[in-house]
């Protein structure tokens, strides 16, 4: 008897690494359901027999909750959730500006918030799967030049530390996503050179193997970075302001 398609829903997948990582999956054999806001870059993926179109706006909490319903009714079951949708604007993080910060927070922190919530009961009471968050080594420690985005981003890497403990309670593996620098539209937008900078496709790589093969909370890469960023979080603040300031040009 041939084995059952395995199922996973990304979000945040017309562009960047989410896609790369939605190709990966179909590539492997699995039904894959991708969202996004872009639903023309949605269309043209779905032609891959293994995937399939969900456009949506996370910031919508309804609209999560009708999306969320299809998927399940089309797809019948999800062994996997992949919440990877966010936004950075390197540009606007230089001054503190409210309104800036307020909906990067909105996109980044509460949409993916909003995604937990809707799918927590399905997982909840069928006691079996995984819910993975995309979240940044930029949650590691405060950064120049980062005053929403990182913020953000430490906010998401703590949610998802909390809720690790009750989801397991339900057999439920919660699962942390930390890249490093990843060439995509995203980092397209920095005006630095980006460090040990790799592909969206060494990241699908990286988290696909994370995610199936592996039982590890934290799916980090890579190594040669994410190490260094991980000593310099146990550093007291005074050496790490320090190095911060004398390392990182701006
Ligand atoms: N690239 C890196 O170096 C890096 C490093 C650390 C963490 N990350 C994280 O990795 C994730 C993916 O980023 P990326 O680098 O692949 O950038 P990207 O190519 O810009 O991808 C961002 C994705 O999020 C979606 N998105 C943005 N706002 C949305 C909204 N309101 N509703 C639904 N989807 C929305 C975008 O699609 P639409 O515009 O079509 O909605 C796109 O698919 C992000 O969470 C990012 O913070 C990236």
């Amino acid at each position: 008897m041939s084995e059952k398609q395995k199922k996973i829903w990304i979000t945040g997948a017309s562009s960047g690494i989410g896609k790369a990582v939605a190709e990966k999956f179909a590539k492997e054999g699995w039904k894959v359901a991708v969202s996004a806001r872009r639903k023309e870059l949605l269309d043209i993926m779905a032609k891959d027999s293994n995937i399939f179109s969900f456009p949506l706006d996370v910031t919508q909490k309804d609209q999560i909750a009708i999306v969320f319903k299809n998927i399940v009714k089309d797809f019948g079951d999800l062994d996997i959730c992949l919440f990877s949708s966010g936004t950075y604007d390197p540009k606007t993080e230089q001054k503190i500006d409210p309104e800036k910060i307020k909906n990067v927070i909105n996109v980044n922190f509460f949409g993916v918030v909003d995604c937990v919530k809707t799918v927590e009961d399905y997982f909840k009471s069928k006691k079996n799967g995984q819910i993975s968050i995309v979240s940044s080594i930029a949650s590691y420690r405060g950064l120049p030049n980062s005053s929403g985005y990182g913020p953000s981003k430490a906010a998401l890497t703590n949610f998802t530390e909390s809720i690790y403990f009750d989801f397991k309670k339900h057999n439920i593996k919660i699962s942390l996503i930390s890249p490093g620098f990843i060439q995509t539209p995203l980092t397209d937008k920095n005006d630095f050179s980006m460090p040990f900078l790799r592909s969206p496709e060494f990241a699908a790589q990286k988290i696909y193997k994370g995610l199936v093969n592996s039982n590890a909370f934290e799916i980090h890469f890579p190594k040669q970075l994410t190490l260094i960023l991980k000593f310099l979080r146990i550093l007291p603040y005074r050496i790490y302001l320090f190095l911060v300031d004398k390392l990182v040009k701006r």
